[in-house]
């Protein structure tokens, strides 16, 4: 699954009110091109809205994000999420997805999370925060040290169109993520064709990469 993302190169990090709104998003989303989205369990409509998405669009890469419970992560998997991220790394949670042959990847931001990632079987990691704990700069650095045991970091928080194609330069950077394409305020708003918009300027970027 996050080879077929890198394919994309970008994940619409999204979160819906309503799991209408999440279809007429999907939508918009693949008007534009961009066929993935990382539904954050940041609403009480996250898994009712992958559950309707994975059923009405069978071609869209849909994803849980925000996953911070084991609890969150069953949902996901029961409801056709195909990949979950989460802001941290909570063992407790990376071990679950392990043991299912989950697509999950934590979030790390210090050595020693990535450490930990590394310790519970994971390789493909959320760089998050990504801009505010040091951006291009500090994820250089962490690939410094693990780059040669075949990590892969996607960079969320702070991802923009100005910045995303300095990420993606790297070889270890599959995909950038962000709530840019899709802002909530976009999505509460109706503003189906902007959202189109962003998702084909998004794609047309990551296409130059
Ligand atoms: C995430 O969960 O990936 C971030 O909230 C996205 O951050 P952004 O709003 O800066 O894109």
């Amino acid at each position: 699954m996050f080879k077929k993302l890198r394919q994309l190169g970008v994940v619409p990090v999204v979160a819906v009110d309503t799991p209408d709104h999440g279809l007429r998003l999907c939508e918009a989303l693949l008007n534009g091109g961009l066929p993935v989205a990382e539904i954050t369990f940041r609403t009480e409509a996250a898994e009712a809205t992958i559950r309707a998405a994975a059923k009405a669009f069978p071609e869209i890469a849909l994803g849980a994000g925000t996953v911070l419970t084991v609890d969150q992560l069953k949902q996901a998997m029961d409801a056709g999420a195909k990949f979950a991220v989460a802001p941290g790394c909570n063992p407790t949670v990376v071990s679950a997805a392990v043991a299912h042959s989950f697509p999950f990847a934590p979030g790390v931001c210090t050595p020693s999370d990535v450490e930990r990632a590394l310790e519970l079987g994971v390789k493909t990691l959320k760089f998050f925060p990504a801009e505010a704990s040091g951006g291009i700069t500090m994820l250089k650095a962490l690939i410094g040290p693990y780059g040669h045991v075949g990590l892969e970091f996607c960079p969320t928080g702070g991802i923009k169109t100005s910045n995303m194609l300095d990420y993606l330069a790297l070889p270890q950077v599959p995909f950038v993520g962000g709530t840019w394409i899709a802002k909530r305020d976009l999505i509460s708003g109706e503003a189906w064709e902007e959202i189109t918009d962003n998702a084909r300027d998004a794609v047309a970027r990551a296409a130059a990469r």
